[in-house]
Formats: structure tokens, sequence, C-alpha cells
């Protein structure tokens, strides 16, 4: 049962391929999978959506309303109920519409709120297959990142031999599994630097600047990596939490930005994956006293301060083809137009949204309720309130997904 516990969204469009759906879906569920079949108005004319119903345990999803209560079918919750969507068959005029955002049937809305990963099995007479369209249109598809899969040559429906026919359920069920398996043995071998917690900046021998910052997004995404094969250097500014994390994760403890700079720079040319997650303090004492500032009636001070290295920036700059450079971002208004900005400015190829000022997200809390945006595209995938962990294991899940996509 190797997808034991995954989410799946079946699409079906209106193609004779579409009879092989049904062994698709059984080859799905008896590997464990929860499967939820979304059907164009054509793809019902193929295959009934009583047969894909009995077969997947739930309703066929296929109109805007349910026609009894007039209940609207959230393609939104599907987006996120999913792990990946499979549209097989994928006609060409399915394909001419996901990539173009033509939203009139239930499968294309399905699609174009898709925070998963989506992979389609064209299925299609040859002529259609070659013509410079849909060529164009599938092209349209990888460049939005979605995993386009074969259409070998055969016998077709329409008597002709060529490409185009749909890649036979047992197939399609082997690129699945091999997808998901990548997920999760995509960190080994792979060098991870995540950066946490806060960083002191001297006043004096006994006085800092620093903010709550905990490191518990960092902890819980060093366990994630490090669970998933990784071999992770964490530098960690100072926190009172203790992380309890694998023998496997080196902790490079350091105090202010300088000795964090100085740590990640040490450490970051090795490095697949960086993900900085410490909230860095922007400014230093230009000048820290040598010895404890006295109070000498003072009603007021002011300490000169003076900026502190960008280190994501900077490492932004320094990164080579191949390397993923993740940001966080907390924001209090204008998130994902801010967050894109930053990934833009810092040269990051993904920024995890957090929101500022709630008690169980971001700062200190166990939960957090994140964004994910992710280039190309600047799709922004929004989570509900979850564990750190769990948020962990979706950052890893869409930075595995990103080098998958970039190897394609
Ligand atoms: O610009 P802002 O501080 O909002 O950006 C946040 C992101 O940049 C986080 O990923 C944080 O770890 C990183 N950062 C950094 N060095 C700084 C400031 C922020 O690495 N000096």
């Amino acid at each position: 049962m190797t997808l034991q516990g995954r989410h799946i969204v079946l699409g079906i469009s209106g193609g004779i391929a579409a009879y092989k759906s049904a062994t698709l879906l059984r080859l799905l569920i008896k590997e464990g999978a929860e499967v939820q079949v979304v059907m164009t108005p054509s793809g019902k004319e193929f295959i009934t959506p009583a047969t894909m119903a009995a077969l997947s345990g739930k309703p066929v999803v296929s109109e805007f309303f349910a026609a009894n209560t007039g209940e609207w079918h959230s393609h939104v919750d599907l987006g996120l109920w999913a792990d990946l969507m499979i549209v097989a068959p994928a006609t060409a005029c399915t394909i001419a519409k996901m990539a173009t955002g033509v939203a009139d049937n239930m499968l294309i809305t399905t699609y174009l709120s898709a925070k998963e990963p989506v992979m389609v099995a064209p299925a299609m007479d040859l002529d259609m297959f070659a013509h410079p369209t849909t060529r164009r249109n599938l092209e349209t598809l990888r460049g939005d990142g979605v995993i386009v899969l074969d259409s070998p040559s055969g016998e077709l429906a329409s008597g002709l031999s060529g490409k185009g026919r749909m890649l036979e359920p047992e197939q399609i069920l082997e690129a699945v599994k091999r997808h998901f398996s990548a997920l999760q043995q995509d960190y080994s071998g792979k060098r991870v630097l995540v950066t946490a917690g806060p960083t002191r900046e001297s006043i004096d021998p006994v006085r800092y600047i620093g903010n709550h910052s905990s490191g518990k997004m960092g902890f819980a995404l060093s366990a994630e990596f490090a669970s998933r094969g990784a071999e992770v250097d964490l530098i960690l500014g100072p926190t009172p939490v203790t992380p309890e994390l694998p023998a496997t994760v080196r902790v490079h403890r350091v105090e202010s930005a300088l000795d964090m700079l100085k740590s990640v720079e040490e450490n970051y040319g090795e490095c697949d994956v960086a993900v900085f997650a410490a909230a860095v303090a922007d400014y230093r004492p230009l000048h820290p006293a040598e010895t404890k500032i006295k109070r000498e009636k003072r009603e007021t001070m002011s300490i000169e301060l003076v900026s502190n290295p960008d280190i994501a920036a900077e490492m932004g700059r320094r990164k080579r083809t191949g390397q993923i450079n993740v940001g966080f971002a907390l924001e209090t208004d204008n998130g994902v137009e801010n967050a894109i900005g930053k990934m833009q400015r810092k040269n990051l190829d993904m920024v995890v949204l957090n929101p500022a000022g709630n008690k169980d997200a971001g700062f200190n809390a166990d939960t957090n309720r994140i964004t994910i945006i992710t280039t190309p595209g600047n799709k922004a995938r929004e989570l509900p309130l979850l564990s750190k962990r769990d948020c962990a294991k979706a950052i890893a899940d869409s930075i595995a997904a990103l080098s998958e996509a970039a190897k394609r």
C-alpha cells in the first residue's frame, strides 16, 4: 500500500480512453489512496459517474452546484485536500483550457485552484497530438510545472496508428508511485542549511538588542529534513528553547547577525537547500560599549545603530545553479505582494509567509498558519493552522517539487 493516506484528485475529460480511468481509479485505491473524481460534462458521456462513484466511494464532482441541494462544490477545498491531481485522459480541449485558464467546468476550476502537483496523461488522435497548437499548449503546461506524461505510439480509437494514446493505467500508477517516492527520499544525499532563532546585538557586556523568536520553526524544519535523509546544518541564534533534534543535525550556535553570517558563509557553499528562518536583527549598535554603561542620571539616551548584513540576500547573490534558497516573511499587510517583492530582492526560490500578531502563529507559537509562494508563476498556497512540524512537511514537499520541476 505505497499510496496509503495520499489524497488524489482524478480528473476525467471526454476521450475514449476514459474507460481506462476506472482501472486507474481501482489501482490507486488498491494502493491505499483516497481518490476524489472530478469529471467534465463530456467525460460523463464516456464513463458514468455512477461507476466512478462506486469505485471511489465518493460522489463524483462534476457540476459547480449539487443538483438536489444547490450546495456549492468547492474547488478551493479540493485544492487544499489533495496531494496530487491527475488528469487522465487529458483531451486536446482540456489541455487547451488548462493552458489558457478557460474555467468553464469543474475540472478546470479545480486545476486553477490546485495547490498540489498536477500530472496529465494526454489522450487524442495522432493529428491532434502532433498539431502545433497542442504542442504549444503542452509546452505551456510544462512551463507551469505540470508533469506531462508520455503519450506512446499505438493503435488509436480512430483506427489509425501513431502517437497520442493514453499511457496504460498500470504505467500511470507507476508514475504516481515514482512521484511520491521521490518526495519521500528526496533529501537523501542532500545538504540543507537552516538558520533559526533570534540574534543578539550587544549594547554593552550585559545588554543587547534581541527579539522574541524561539527558533521552533527552524527546529521543526531541521527535524523534517533530517528524517527525509538530509545532512542538516542548523545555524542557531540564542534561544531559551532547547531543541529536540535528531543526532544527525549539526547545530552551530551563534550570537549576533555577524556571527550568523560567518557561520552561514562557512556552510552555504556545500548546501543544496538553504532555509533562512532566523529573525535576524536589522540593526546593531555601531559602537558597543566595552564596559557596562552607567545610568548617570540621564533622562534619555540614544544608541547609534548600523544596519546588519542581509544574510539571505547575500547568499542569494552567491547562489549557484541547482541551489534552492527559501526565505520567511512576517507581514502585517499586503502579505503576498510584499513576500513576492522579498523573493525578487533576495533572489529566493520560495517564500514562506506567516502572519504577524497572531497568538497561534509565527513567533514562539507551536502552530503556524503559512502561505507558501514559489517561482515560477508566484503560486501562493495558503495552508490552514498546522503544527510547526506539519508546516515543515509542507515546506519540504514544496522544495522537493521545485527541485523536481527544475530537473524536467
Ligand atoms: O527583509 P525581511 O527581514 O523581512 O526578510 C526576512 C527573510 O530574510 C527571512 O528569511 C530572514 O531569515 C532573512 N534575513 C536574513 N538576514 C537579515 C534579515 C533577514 O537572512 N539581516
